[in-house]
């Protein structure tokens, strides 16, 4: 048995867990009736209503001294001091500096001055191409951008142009290629000029193998109308810590924007990472989401744990997954324009704490990053909600809701109405004199409630949630920011991409893959 599972907070917790059984939500509420009070916190341009968890005063005690017993505080304090965090790869993680004014990272030395340079770049080089300065080799200005990237280095800039949609204005297209399947690619590029077309290529490591390939695909259909590959050069811009890699690339080195090791992929939206995003939406409202996320760092960093957003929702979590047995917890927007959110927290939440050996290297016997997953409200209402009612699992939800937006009033009232009406049902469920009507409520979930969907809200919004994951790492005693588990299937598919082609299939491979890639060979036509 762990430590932890052993510890004195631990095992209060499940006595307390034992002690809830059979206990309602609803019950709860009758006999607090300051309840929806007591267990909702404001910060910044948001609301947090946890008050249909299944937790009672009782609870959030309990596990406010499981957050203590882990020294959460300590954990938080040495993150924003540089220090080294990361301990498998021995590096901080210092997304917080992207985002800040402050120059006191002791541990980390001062990273202010390559910050401020970078910002500054970004923001002459987003200026350049909305008002058509910087020319492709035509010397037209460019009507697209096209980002060429993956994981971290995709699903925050692709997540945050949709969301802040509202502040692009009719300006320059900016489309996502995340995927090696070529028709991703191909139906980015459908009705895209190439002389009015810049690619950025975004790949902290530069050797990612998706990026890179639909980098050549990219470059030689540039070169099919444009000429010789010599000048496509104002064509590419590359965001990257391999300066060099780009470089071979043939990506010259006043285009390269650097990253830095001590930003993991995953918390890069804050970095050149979002160069694409800052195109799209002008570094104005990129500056007003660098505030929101600022906020809710000085929120993180000052607040006792007891008032503190992240580490309440770190702590609902754990206790939902821990003592109450979810083994997932779904994300729904009920605002279509947050609706890549979900994507962008199941690589933050199941990619940090998605581990099974904790910080001393011993294997963990309590459960880490429940699964992850979600879709926008109200179409999720018409695929999945059923189970959520009436399933056997217990799935715990954050609803993430906008007060006010742009559009059609009505709508919008309606939207607001499902997502509360959701919250209801799950609360409350239904009576019924048949069984399969019969409704059984007491599904925990909580609200997030934005004033609107603004820079300053998202930026506190997606701080939130990376502080929460640090949370949960720290009270799981494993290293949310490295990612090793990843690696194996990248290099595999290194090893068996001959094998597709004509080459040998290596002898380790499994006897199943075998017979699917002879398959896959004989079922191609000739000219694939
Ligand atoms: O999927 C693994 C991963 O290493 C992520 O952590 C990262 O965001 C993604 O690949 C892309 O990596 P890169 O930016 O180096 O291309």
């Amino acid at each position: 048995m762990s430590t932890l599972t052993h510890s004195p907070a631990w095992r209060a917790l499940e006595a307390h867990r034992r002690s809830l059984l059979g206990v309602r939500i609803t019950e709860l509420f009758r006999a607090d009736p300051a309840r929806a009070e007591r267990f909702s916190r404001g910060f910044g341009r948001m609301h947090l209503d946890y008050s249909r968890q299944l937790a009672t005063q009782e609870t959030m005690q309990l596990l406010l001294a499981l957050a203590r017993q882990a020294d959460v505080e300590g954990w938080v304090r040495r993150m924003f001091a540089g220090e080294a965090v990361n301990d498998t790869e021995g590096r901080a993680a210092l997304h917080v500096a992207l985002r800040t004014d402050q120059v006191a990272f002791p541990a980390a030395g001062d990273v202010m001055p390559q910050v401020r340079a970078v910002r500054e770049r970004m923001r002459e080089t987003a200026v350049g191409v909305r008002a058509g300065t910087l020319r492709g080799a035509a010397g037209k200005p460019f009507a697209s951008v096209v980002n060429l990237g993956i994981g971290g280095s995709d699903l925050g800039p692709r997540m945050a142009t949709r969301a802040l949609r509202a502040c692009s204005g009719a300006g320059v297209r900016v489309r996502y290629v995340a995927n090696a399947d070529p028709a991703d690619l191909d139906a980015a590029l459908a009705g895209l000029d190439p002389a009015t077309t810049l690619f950025i290529v975004t790949s902290k490591t530069f050797t990612t193998v998706e990026t890179l390939d639909n980098a050549r695909r990219a470059r030689a259909w540039l070169e099919r109308s444009l000429g010789p590959r010599a000048a496509l050069a104002p064509h590419f811009l590359a965001v990257t810590a391999n300066e060099e890699r780009a470089r071979e690339f043939g990506v010259d080195a006043e285009r390269i924007f650097p990253m830095w090791d001590w930003v993991g992929g995953r918390y890069s939206i804050w970095s050149a990472v979002a160069l694409p995003l800052v195109i799209a939406i002008g570094m104005d409202a990129f500056d007003e989401l660098l505030e929101g996320a600022r906020d809710m760092d000085a929120h993180f960093h000052t607040t006792p744990p007891e008032r503190n957003l992240p580490v309440i929702l770190a702590l609902l979590g754990i206790w939902n997954i821990n003592f109450l047995g979810a083994g997932t917890h779904a994300a729904i927007p009920y605002c279509e324009d947050l609706r890549e959110l979900p994507a962008y927290l199941q690589q933050l939440e199941m990619e940090s704490n998605g581990k099974r050996v904790d910080r001393d290297g011993k294997e963990v016997d309590y459960d880490t990053a429940p699964v992850i997953w979600g879709a926008s409200g109200t179409p999720s209402q018409h695929s999945f909600h059923q189970l959520l009612h009436q399933g056997t699992r217990l799935a715990p939800v954050d609803f993430i809701l906008a007060a006010d937006g742009e559009g059609d009033q009505h709508a919008r009232d309606l939207l607001l109405a499902s997502a509360l009406a959701q919250g209801e049902a799950l609360m409350s469920g239904t009576a019924s004199e048949e069984p399969h009507r019969r409704v059984p409520g007491n599904r925990p979930f909580s609200i997030l409630l934005l004033e609107r969907l603004s820079p300053e809200a998202l930026g506190q919004l997606l701080a939130l949630y990376e502080h929460k994951v640090f949370v949960q790492g720290v009270i799981w005693n494993i290293n949310s920011f490295d990612q090793w588990g990843v690696e194996l299937g990248k290099r595999i598919a290194v090893d068996l991409l001959p094998a597709l082609r004509d080459g040998e299939v290596p002898p380790q491979v499994n006897s199943a893959t075998r017979d699917l890639i002879e398959r896959i060979r004989r079922l191609r036509r000739p000219h694939a």
